[in-house]
């Protein structure tokens, strides 16, 4: 390999750099490392910089697109937006009840899915026939061939080995993609957006909120984004131009593209300082150069590795051995930092990129730091990333959060499978990652999801596809059968994680609520249906307030509801990423609780005496339900009885004074819900809940309107006068100052309405509020609402 340059003429160290802050040595050590080898420069110190870990933590502010799954929907946008051509539709299939008997696979199986709706979620046909409808399993027919390949510890898989030349062959020659619905429909979408982006300049270096804030993380993800969807369609077309346009992606990435300045010059082009950054143009180059890897000429094959060595596995070995140079931007590896519980997305999406590249490169590595950081690798991300569920499945983070760990821990399962023949144990090192798909699942409401606390930026390349992987290593086919009708499941990943053998309807036998009780993070949900997003959905929260990687909210009692396809009790969402102190910690008095989105007057639940919740609470959980489960058939009718409840003492979060119950439960059939807060001696409360709907209050009833619907609220027990008014969604006059920075002030909740019930008398009393959704159609409330106290809810205590 003869020596060449180590940077462009183009860049010269000395002028002109706007990330010299991070070259402690001004780049006077340009000179010299022109003389070292050129596939490692081990030994050169990075430039350290003092990084605010609170800005590091938080590392992920985007300007949200419409890809945000839970934010991409107008609230008031519902029902079939018709056919899509991203949701796999067959094409010709437009009427809900034509769906189940016309579209049928090439397995038999009934094609479900028949549109995507306004919030991006599959609507199904309706109707009780259960012919074509079974429950979950895999079989035979439409499987993937045999693999030719044993590969093992001793003998690695020829590349490509993050997704392998059988199921190439397999998906093209070998007609699965014509034969199989979901592929034929997946692979149409993504060669379309690989060819519609063909024409794009190479994805630009820009910063977004400074490289500490959220560095160039969208660049990566966009990058790899790409990088993956022209890699994919270069495969199944063998249409040279999408190679060559992932050659010229990754060169500009590279910093090698004369018209296109990418990143400082110095060693720390990807941004180790946000090392997020480098974990994922580390997936993209692994991607890149494996899934090409005939395509490049040995040159070329060189040329990517060279940055996978020197701009990614060299910091990443660096960071996770504990190096000294690695000290300021290392505190996502806990193996080597002594860092506890690092469980959150960074440690899966940093182990997911540096184990991808280093196992793409790994035979032709000439200088052995592809196996000396996989040997890093698995350990840290058994010891953190696959902890990031507790034992019930919830995601340590936040709903949102749980899209970027787990697509970063399937990707690692992905390649040490793919390539070695197993993962070195990492799924099953918690069960709770088992659950963690089950917990995807029921977080996801019938609108958006329950999206508590911070939501991350543009999703990207970030998807919840793992579910297609897991359904295989957990053998649970259910997983694979929820996500395949989903839109973001036309991915290139979904060509290779999904069985095609697959088949049987997701919701058989599958119970419409449940409590996730590990106190942590503990919530409970309850619906009306499975296949029916016109039905009801509520979830609660009854969490501690620690423990979240810094990205929850003071929401003790927080709670959504949708019913008639709308959210009329919502989440505000993330603050300001960037504003002083958001990711300081998550002690009380933190700074990060003085921004209303995140204080508990922003959340859906009591505010007593205009205080924030204490970050010490330790609420309890009462979960019933009449363990009802949906059958076949996309219908599902209960009887009036049918019931599900949680209620939290949360008296914990309010300074132990007097006693603070609150719980949530259906009436009549899952049609009403009723929210309950029993309280003991409180000197001043308000009930507030947030909502996009308008609101017109009159006393003891609230008359919301949302998307063409319309929902009642009624007082239907309170102390003496109770009534309902309004607020606006802004901090309080009693509240602590902000910090007076440019990037410190609450951010804006356009459209949202606050609906309040202000207590003030101090007694104990039992506040009742009712929510009735205008069903029409012959549909008749309840006449009266029995009074029973929290400590006593069974499932039959309302009949
Ligand atoms: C995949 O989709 C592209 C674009 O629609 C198409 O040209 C190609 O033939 C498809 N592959 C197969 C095997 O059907
Ligand atoms: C692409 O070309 C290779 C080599 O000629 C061939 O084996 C493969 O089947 C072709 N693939 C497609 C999708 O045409
Ligand atoms: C980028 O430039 C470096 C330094 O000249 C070189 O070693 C590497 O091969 C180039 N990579 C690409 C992808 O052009
Ligand atoms: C392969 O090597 C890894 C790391 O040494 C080890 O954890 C794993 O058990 C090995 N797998 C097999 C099948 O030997
Ligand atoms: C995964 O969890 C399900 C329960 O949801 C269980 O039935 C199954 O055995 C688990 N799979 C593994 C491999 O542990
Ligand atoms: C394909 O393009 C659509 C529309 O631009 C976008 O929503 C979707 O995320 C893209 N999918 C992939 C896999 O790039
Ligand atoms: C209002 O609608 C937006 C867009 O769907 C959503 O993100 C937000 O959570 C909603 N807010 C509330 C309070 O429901
Ligand atoms: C549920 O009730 C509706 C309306 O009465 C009816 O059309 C439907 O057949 C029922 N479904 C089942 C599974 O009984
Ligand atoms: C609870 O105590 C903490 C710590 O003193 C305080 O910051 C918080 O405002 C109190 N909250 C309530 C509701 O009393």
């Amino acid at each position: 390999m003869s020596q060449s340059k180590l940077y462009p003429e183009a860049y010269p160290m000395s002028s002109g750099n706007p990330n010299a802050a991070y070259s402690s040595d001004g780049g006077a050590g340009y000179a010299t490392k022109k003389k070292r080898n050129k596939w490692l420069w081990i030994g050169i110190p990075v430039a350290l910089i003092v990084i605010i870990l609170a800005a590091v933590l938080g590392g992920v502010l985007g300007s949200r697109k419409s890809n945000d799954n839970s934010s991409s929907s107008s609230s008031s946008n519902k029902g079939q937006s018709g056919t899509n051509a991203n949701t796999g539709v067959p094409s010709g299939v437009t009427s809900v009840n034509s769906a189940a008997a016309t579209a049928t696979g090439a397995n038999g199986e009934r094609y479900l899915a028949i549109a995507t709706d306004g919030y991006m979620l599959p609507v199904y046909a309706t109707g009780t026939a259960t012919a074509g409808y079974a429950a979950p399993t895999v079989d035979s027919k439409g499987a993937w061939p045999t693999d030719p390949v044993k590969p093992s510890n001793d003998s690695i898989r020829p590349n490509p080995r993050l997704a392998p030349a059988y199921k190439w062959e397999a998906l093209t020659s070998g007609g699965l993609i014509a034969n199989n619905l979901y592929f034929k429909q997946w692979n149409a979408t993504i060669v379309g957006n690989a060819s519609s982006t063909l024409n794009d300049d190479p994805t630009p270096y820009t910063e977004d909120g400074g490289l500490t804030g959220s560095g160039v993380l969208d660049v990566a993800r966009e990058i790899k984004l790409k990088v993956k969807n022209w890699a994919y369609a270069y495969k199944v077309t063998n249409d040279t131009k999408y190679a060559d346009r992932v050659w010229l992606e990754l060169r500009t990435a590279a910093g090698n593209n004369t018209d296109v300045k990418f990143g400082a010059d110095d060693g720390t082009r990807w941004n180790p300082a946000h090392f997020l950054d480098v974990g994922e143009f580390c997936a993209a180059f692994a991607i890149g150069y494996d899934w090409l890897y005939d395509f490049w000429t040995d040159e070329q094959k060189d040329a990517i590795m060279w940055s996978i060595l020197n701009l990614g596995l060299r910091l990443g070995h660096d960071a996770l051995s504990g190096a000294s140079s690695a000290s300021g931007y290392n505190w996502w590896a806990g193996s080597a930092t002594g860092n506890s519980q690092v469980n959150g997305n960074w440690n899966c999406v940093i182990n997911g990129g540096l184990t991808q590249a280093a196992i793409a490169i790994m035979d032709r590595d000439p200088t052995q730091l592809a196996a000396q950081t996989l040997a890093l690798t698995v350990p840290d991300a058994y010891n953190n990333c696959f902890q990031g569920p507790d034992a019930d499945g919830t995601w340590a983070e936040t709903a949102n959060y749980w899209y970027f760990g787990t697509t970063g821990a399937a990707e690692m399962v992905n390649a040490l499978i793919s390539a070695y023949g197993d993962d070195r144990g990492l799924a099953e090192s918690n069960p709770g990652f088992n659950l963690t798909s089950v917990y995807h699942m029921y977080v996801q409401g019938m609108t958006s999801l329950f999206n508590y606390g911070d939501h991350g930026p543009n999703k990207y390349s970030a998807t919840a596809n793992s579910l297609l992987l897991w359904a295989n290593v957990f053998d649970q086919p259910r997983y694979a059968l929820y996500q395949r009708d989903h839109y973001d499941a036309s991915e290139p990943w979904s060509m290779f994680w999904y069985d095609p053998a697959t088949t049987g309807t997701w919701w058989d036998g599958l119970a419409l609520d449940k409590h996730f009780d590990v106190q942590e993070n503990q919530w409970a949900t309850g619906r009306s249906s499975w296949s029916d997003n016109d039905g009801t959905y509520w979830a609660m929260r009854a969490a501690k307030a620690t423990g979240h990687q810094t990205h929850g909210d003071l929401d003790v009692g927080d709670f959504v509801l949708d019913a008639m396809g709308q959210r009329w009790a919502g989440e505000l969402g993330s603050g300001q990423y960037l504003s002083d102190g958001y990711f300081s910690s998550e002690a009380q008095d933190s700074q990060r609780w003085l921004y209303y989105r995140k204080r508990t007057e922003g959340q859906n639940t009591l505010l007593i005496n205009n205080e924030n919740q204490n970050v010490g609470t330790a609420p309890t959980g009462n979960f019933g339900s009449s363990g009802t489960a949906q059958g076949a058939a996309p219908s599902l009718n209960v009887t009036t009885d049918d019931t599900a409840f949680f209620w939290t003492d949360m008296t914990s979060a309010y300074n132990g004074t007097g006693g603070v119950k609150r719980g949530i439960r259906f009436l009549n059939g899952r049609k009403q819900i009723l929210l309950q807060d029993d309280v003991t001696t409180s000197p001043s409360l308000q009930w507030r809940m947030h909502t996009n709907a308008t609101v017109e209050t009159n006393q003891a009833t609230a008359t919301l309107k949302l998307g063409g619907e319309t929902l009642v609220a009624s007082i239907v027990q309170g102390p003496s006068g109770a009534s309902f008014s309004t607020a606006s969604p802004t901090r309080l006059s009693s509240d602590p100052a902000l910090p007076t920075g440019a990037e410190d002030a609450d951010q804006s909740n356009d459209g949202v309405t606050v609906l309040t019930v202000d207590v003030t008398d101090g007694g104990s009393f039992s506040l009742q509020v009712l929510f009735t959704p205008q069903w029409g159609n012959g549909f008749s409330a309840l006449s009266t609402v029995p009074n029973v106290a929290l400590d006593s809810w069974s499932l039959t205590s309302h009949n």
